[in-house]
């Protein structure tokens, strides 16, 4: 997934930074905004057992399944699709049956396609007629297995989490949901196939939570803390809202050209300038670990010298630079940057015992 923040190219610069810093027995890796969850995901493969967040549910089913499942669910009770009659995994053939479904309008057809929404005010074109429909007859479909406890937990998150990476592929926008092309692009146009997510094996616990940070840092413990939030106003609630829709499932009231959902109880202090030092003073205050690292950049709401010194009330501060190439939405986006590459900071801190 193209995510705003993703620290997908950074993971290799983070570990070094980690493992130059610490020098306690570590084992609980906290990942408090996980986002995608392709930092909490590297650090499971390196054995740490993981306790990954994020304020929005669509985050939430993606952690869950990539952070929280730990061998790939075998779906038993779905006896219907003949999982042992061929050479592919159980997780492959419920896949190809989802993806062979049909179609049926539902709230993404009705909403984001341009046949749903031909005559309301806004036509709206997030995705193709005929993958929107699959879309609604695929998320009802795994809805309705769940309700006749057809599916454990793990496999009702990892088939959600496999709709969601799926999905994601074929929205027809430059990257994020806050627009949508007018044209059908290539890619949006191909019909919807759902991807079995790859599930990584461990013998460890891990503990995926939906909540605000700030709430959370003062229930948990762990060895190392990485904190990743936002950097700017961009609220992610914002950018990613049909993502949230379709994980949700909770047909919410929607406005405007971009039909947004209402998701005020999901605002993050991290993207307010008048609340975002505030909040993350009381962050830092409350954790209860051994070392915090936070990703960062030059161009945040928080300066350098403001994260230095909030930072350094816990211990022995210290900081990392990189060049980064910033996030860009696909080619059909227009905007325009200051710079091609902003400096990406990995700030510590070893905390005073
Ligand atoms: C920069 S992104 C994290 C990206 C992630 N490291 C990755 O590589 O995919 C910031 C994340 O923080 C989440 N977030 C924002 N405010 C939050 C809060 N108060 N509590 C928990 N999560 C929050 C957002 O939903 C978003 O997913």
């Amino acid at each position: 997934m193209n995510y705003i923040g993703s620290k997908k190219r950074l993971l290799a610069f983070i570990e070094e930074k980690i493992n130059e810093i610490v020098d306690k027995p570590v084992s609980i890796f906290c990942d408090l905004f996980a986002g995608t969850g392709v930092v909490g995901a590297f650090f499971k493969e390196k054995g740490y057992s993981l306790i990954a967040n994020d304020l929005q549910y669509y985050s939430y089913v993606l952690n869950k399944s990539t952070l929280g499942i730990n061998t790939e669910p075998k779906f038993e009770k779905l006896t219907f699709i003949e999982n042992s009659k061929n050479s592919k995994s159980p997780a492959e053939n419920v896949c190809a049956y989802l993806t062979s479904l049909e179609g049926r309008k539902g709230f993404i057809y009705k909403n984001y396609a341009a046949g749903g929404t031909k005559s309301k005010e806004f036509k709206r074109t997030y995705f193709s007629d005929e993958n929107a429909k699959k879309c609604d007859d695929i998320r009802e479909k795994i809805e309705d297995w769940n309700s006749k406890n057809l599916l454990t937990d793990e496999e009702y998150f990892y088939l959600l989490a496999c709709l969601i990476q799926s999905i994601d592929l074929y929205a027809n926008t430059a990257s994020l949901y806050g627009a949508y092309l007018k044209k059908l692009k290539k890619t949006a146009l191909a019909t919807l196939v759902i991807k079995p997510i790859k599930i990584i094996p461990s013998t460890k616990k891990h503990a995926i939570y939906n909540m605000d940070s700030n709430k959370l840092a003062k229930k948990i413990k762990a060895d190392i803390f990485y904190l990743d939030p936002p950097y700017n106003h961009r609220q992610y609630g914002a950018n990613y809202h049909i993502l949230e829709t379709i994980a949700c499932m909770d047909s919410p009231k929607i406005r405007g050209k971009t039909g947004q959902r209402e998701q005020s109880d999901k605002r993050s202090s991290y993207c307010l300038k008048r609340e975002v030092k505030k909040a993350f003073s009381e962050l830092i205050e409350s954790l209860d670990g051994k070392y915090i690292f936070l990703s960062y950049n030059n161009e945040g709401l928080l300066s350098l010298d403001e994260v230095k010194d909030i930072m350094s009330q816990r211990g022995e501060y210290g900081v990392f630079k990189k060049k980064y190439q910033r996030f860009k939405a696909d080619k059909d986006d227009k905007r325009v940057y200051k710079a091609k590459n902003t400096e990406e900071y990995l700030h510590y801190v070893k905390v005073r015992t």
